[in-house]
């Protein structure tokens, strides 16, 4: 164990910048500010106590010791000394004139308090993980070198649910992981060593993370055994280090595992001995694990068993695992990504696009309250463009919730720089119109619409155990600002990018001022060299890295695109089309159903048109190809040029790290440029206007 424990500690001690991510806490040396700083810090009364709250007093000795070299004294009660005083009181609430009324389960007040005896700040929370976050907080603000004069926060996070996705297998690997292996499992059993687990549970717990799932949705028979008496014991040992830091753990089950570990012949939800053998399953799981979060089930789609093979429907499915889960609290977190893989593109009246809606839209009121439906931001596949889910306020009665992909599939694997949370803010601000103007995805998410009973954001992790966590030391922009965002959707992107890079990257200004705008970038600049105008795939087969046009797996028998030598785009439209449209809400179907009208970043996600169509921007459809193909090669060369101007601004692994990952991506970016240019060339036969080396 002891060896096994150097692993994490040999990590942090020969990566240090790289494995702390934005916790740097690096020593503060403005002499002033220390000064200022020291003094709020002699002692450290916490007036409550269990594991959360050990969590955040250690959090807080470790940031305080090494950005101020300070040792406050501990006490359980608040003393003469200046300093800091953690609680759940709420007769230190009212003394200090704060309303834990206004506090939802898992806000928190951070408030300065001066009077002529003593000097206090006030870390409080209507329960121990508002504590914890409000540590983070303080910390954040030191980081970000922010006077701590006259604090006077309110935060209460606006989702409930606020939850990381792991595709890891037992095996080690991790499906669409693009930084190593997985922190918890190799060889099909659990790592020896769990200490990473508690670094991770850090970061994730300082952007508000409170749940996390701990294997892949595509659950194999290794993983089906997970919620055995084999595997439960090991399950619970992570489960302990996330619930120090206020997360709770969740497990992807197989559908079908009744007939594989339950020597049942059935997986029918209909079936009393099906229902029986979860009841008692789910019992099981909670001796272990009291407060286990619930299942994510992926069922009837991509091969994956479900409830279609006995004629029952999802509701029959999940409501079978809900009423299992109910009696401890559980939850069910059932994903809408379904749709018929096997499809064939030739037929045109079928589309993948259609598939959730038409799936879910007729059980609406169906779910049982610890069934939350899980939806793709799009109805595709977590494209670099494509339209936002119209299932999102189509069920009113239904609980529902986001699913975002952090790891970058789709969107360069980690190799290219994709900052997601401005495509993120794009669809949660996204308008419905489900109650009208001003019903936009945030407030479906966020329950507040609807007034579901549960609701919240999740996403695929990007992590794994590479050093830096994320293979491109830049993605960790990704998981901070996903954690940010599904804490406070209003954030804007600049906001987040900032506070990000002054904590991961410290306060010089050029720094900030270049990494913000290089991440803030470049999402535009990676659509601009991949798929254009919403079309989306064009990635090769199976591993989704690089061009492809007519690449992607599931197109066999056809192209997703419809591209011939006329015209190129799905019609999605009711008028001639695939009817996808009508779908929406009233303003968005009309919207998007006319071409005068459909945004042409999305146009060929709802149009064929032909590739002289001329766009709102005024170009043609096949200029506006070549054009931007080579702008985005262009800036794709321009981010490694921006970030060279800091070279001796930042320590040299995770300069270099970040130089070889731009430099690869602007060299592959020519790739993309090369083959989506040259496809379209040959297809339509009209020249670029500016008579450019089209290879
Ligand atoms: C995509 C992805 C798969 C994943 C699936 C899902 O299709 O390529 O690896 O299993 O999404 O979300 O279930």
């Amino acid at each position: 164990m002891e060896i096994l424990q150097n692993v994490t500690e040999q990590l942090k001690t020969d990566h240090k910048e790289s494995y702390a991510a934005w916790l740097q806490y690096k020593k503060i040396e403005d002499f002033s500010l220390l000064e200022n700083y020291q003094k709020w810090f002699e002692n450290l009364a916490s007036l409550a106590d269990s594991v959360v709250i050990e969590s955040a007093k250690k959090e807080l000795l470790l940031g305080l010791s090494s950005m101020l070299g300070v040792q406050p004294t501990f006490s359980t009660e608040r003393k003469a000394a200046a300093g800091i005083v953690l609680g759940t009181s709420v007769s230190i609430a009212n003394q200090i004139e704060i309303d834990f009324e206004q506090l939802n389960d898992d806000g928190y007040v951070i408030k300065t308090v001066t009077t002529e005896e003593k000097s206090t700040i006030f870390l409080l929370g209507k329960e121990d993980t508002g504590v914890l976050y409000a540590a983070f907080h303080l910390l954040r603000l030191m980081q970000n070198r922010e006077s701590m004069d006259h604090l006077d926060i309110l935060e209460n996070p606006k989702n409930q649910l606020r939850m990381i996705n792991h595709w890891d297998n037992m095996d080690g690997s991790i499906e669409r992981g693009y930084a190593g292996n997985s922190i918890f499992y190799s060889g099909n059993k659990f790592n020896d060593e769990l200490n990473r687990i508690e670094d991770y549970a850090r970061l994730l717990s300082s952007v508000g993370i409170n749940g996390v799932s701990i294997n892949n949705v595509n659950v194999h028979k290794v993983e089906t055994d997970l919620i055995t008496s084999s595997l439960l014991p090991k399950v619970a040992e992570v489960a302990a280090i996330f619930r120090a830091y206020g997360i709770k753990t969740f497990l992807s089950v197989n559908y079908a595992s009744t007939i594989e570990i339950g020597n049942l012949e059935t997986a029918d939800p209909l079936d009393t001995g099906v229902q029986e053998w979860w009841k008692n399953k789910a019992k099981e799981i909670y001796r272990y694990i009291p407060d286990f979060g619930g299942f994510i089930v992926k069922a009837d789609s991509e091969h994956r068993p479900g409830p279609f093979t006995y004629n029952r429907n999802h509701a029959d499915g999940a409501n079978m695992l809900a009423t299992a889960l109910e009696p401890f609290g559980g939850l069910v977190v059932w994903r809408c990504f379904v749709y018929n893989c096997l499809q064939d593109w030739r037929d045109r009246s079928t589309d993948r696009a259609r598939a959730a809606y038409d799936h879910f839209k007729p059980l609406d009121g169906q779910f049982h309250p610890n069934v939350i439906l899980q939806i793709k931001n799009g109805p595709m596949d977590f494209q670099v463009r494509e339209a936002v889910s119209p299932l999102f306020g189509a069920m009113e009665q239904t609980n529902q919730m986001m699913e975002f992909q952090i790891t970058q599939e789709y969107t360069g694997q980690q190799r290219h720089l994709c900052y997601l949370v401005p495509q993120w803010k794009e669809i949660l601000d996204f308008d419905t119109f489900a109650k009208g103007e001003g019903s936009p995805v945030k407030n479906i998410v966020d329950g507040s619409l609807f007034q579901s009973r549960h609701s919240g954001i999740a996403a695929v992790s990007n992590i794994g155990n590479d050093y830096n966590w994320t293979g491109h030391t830049l993605a960790q922009a990704n998981l901070y600002g996903f954690g940010r965002l599904t804490w406070n959707p209003d954030l804007s992107s600049e906001t987040i990018t900032n506070e990000w890079t002054l904590q991961t990257f410290g306060k010089d200004e050029l720094v900030v001022q270049q990494v913000s705008q290089m991440l803030l970038d470049s999402w535009r600049i990676y659509e601009n060299y991949t798929s254009p105008l919403g079309v989306g795939w064009m990635v090769n087969p199976s591993h989704h890295y690089g061009p492809n046009v007519d690449g992607y797996e599931y197109s066999v028998w056809g192209t997703y695109h419809f591209a011939d030598y006329q015209g190129i785009g799905v019609d999605r439209t009711v008028k001639a089309g695939t009817g996808y449209t009508a779908q929406y809400f009233k303003e968005n179907a009309d919207r998007y159903e006319a071409l005068e009208t459909c945004p042409d970043e999305l146009l060929l996600f709802f149009h064929h048109v032909p590739y002289t169509h001329r766009l709102k921007s005024g170009e043609t459809v096949i200029q506006h190809i070549y054009n931007t193909h080579f702008e985005g090669v262009q800036q794709a060369e321009e981010l490694t040029e921006r970030w060279t101007l800091l070279e001796g601004k930042i320590d040299q692994e995770r300069y270099e790290d970040i130089l070889k990952r731009l430099q690869e991506q602007a060299n592959h970016s020519k790739e993309w440029r090369d083959i989506i240019n040259t496809y379209f060339y040959r297809k339509s036969g009209i020249n670029d206007e500016k008579y450019r080396t089209i290879y």
